[in-house]
């Protein structure tokens, strides 16, 4: 009597065997890159909440998007953050604003390095919400939409290859598409935050970004983390509004989601691992609890394995290089 697991023990404690019956390979192609880029700061300025992710100028910016292009990773995630904010956030379609800017300098430097904008009004906004507020102080979804489309067309215009409208206001894909289209930018795909779930782990972004919320919460407009069926169904819309790749987001605490949704709507999937999760493994791994590098490859690993087909990470590009090193 043989056991089938006990046969493959000898030859598994070789890397040859551990291969061939691998079902899961992480590379630094799976992965995309996001930065934080100031205007007008002409320097780094560390993010206390995230070590080893900076705020970055322009110039710093392009430096670093060279240097993940180098290390394999195909593309940068931008998020901007304004000189001035207003209550309607009209920083984020002026296209001189930051991430025009940025967008425009990388696109320069490193023109096979896809850049990719992240859409919303929150890091734009005086008050931080996601929308424009009606008097009562509730965010106003469908004049917000108006406002996401203007965004959409002027990053297009600066250069972006792909667009990610993060903001979760009904019928955003939709009207991005539309109004992508009548500009003569048909051929920008929408990565959409679809299952975009209300989370604590979105705190060090917002201290990042300088777009906590003033009062009340995104419980609005964002998802309950109880719900898998009601990603679903968000997924299902974005991709009938037009959406081409579908995101799930933040990703440790929802892989059940991810695999959810690429076996259910058979889309490319993208999964945000947030800043609250780099983060832990930061904090984790400084204070001697945890190996940086093992958690980091395993969790990313573990993000593929539930069916991502790549994965935003702040780890990107100490995962390129520990890959390299494999
Ligand atoms: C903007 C946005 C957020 C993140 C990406 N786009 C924050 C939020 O909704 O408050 C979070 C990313 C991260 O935590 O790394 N809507």
């Amino acid at each position: 009597m043989s056991f089938p697991q006990t046969r493959l023990r000898r030859l598994r404690a070789t890397r040859a065997l551990r291969g061939l019956v691998r079902e899961t390979r992480l590379h630094s192609a799976d992965f995309v890159y996001p930065m934080f880029i100031a205007h007008g700061i002409g320097r780094r300025e560390p993010i206390s909440t995230m070590p080893g992710i900076d705020r970055l100028s322009i110039a710093h910016a392009v430096a670093e998007a060279e240097e993940a292009a180098t290390l394999g990773i195909p593309a940068v995630l931008l998020f901007g953050i304004p000189a001035t904010k207003d209550d309607e956030g009209s920083g984020a379609w002026d296209d001189e604003g930051v991430v025009q800017l940025a967008s425009r300098a990388i696109k320069d430097a490193v023109p096979e390095l896809l850049v990719i904008t992240d859409l919303c009004l929150c890091g734009y906004t005086s008050h931080g919400h996601c929308g424009v507020l009606r008097p009562d102080g509730v965010v106003d979804n469908d004049a917000s939409l108006e406002l996401l489309a203007r965004i959409a067309v002027s990053q297009a215009r600066a250069g972006a290859d792909l667009i990610a409208p993060s903001d979760m206001m009904d019928g955003r894909v939709g009207v991005i598409r539309a109004a992508l289209d009548d500009e003569n930018h048909s051929d920008i795909p929408i990565l959409a935050y679809s299952a975009k779930f209300a989370s604590a782990f979105y705190g060090p972004f917002r201290e990042a970004a300088g777009s906590t919320p003033a009062f009340g919460d995104r419980r609005a407009y964002q998802m309950d983390p109880a719900n898998g069926d009601e990603a679903l169904r968000e997924s299902r819309l974005d991709v009938e509004e037009g959406a081409d790749i579908v995101m799930v987001k933040p990703a440790l605490p929802y892989l059940d989601v991810i695999r959810r949704v690429k076996d259910e709507t058979q889309m490319p999937v993208a999964a945000y691992h947030v800043s609250g999760e780099y983060a832990m493994i930061k904090a984790a791994s400084s204070a001697g609890y945890l190996d940086e590098r093992t958690a980091v490859l395993e969790t990313l690993t573990s993000i593929r394995r539930a069916g991502a087909d790549f994965v935003i990470t702040y780890h990107a590009k100490d995962a390129a290089r520990w890959l390299q090193e494999t």
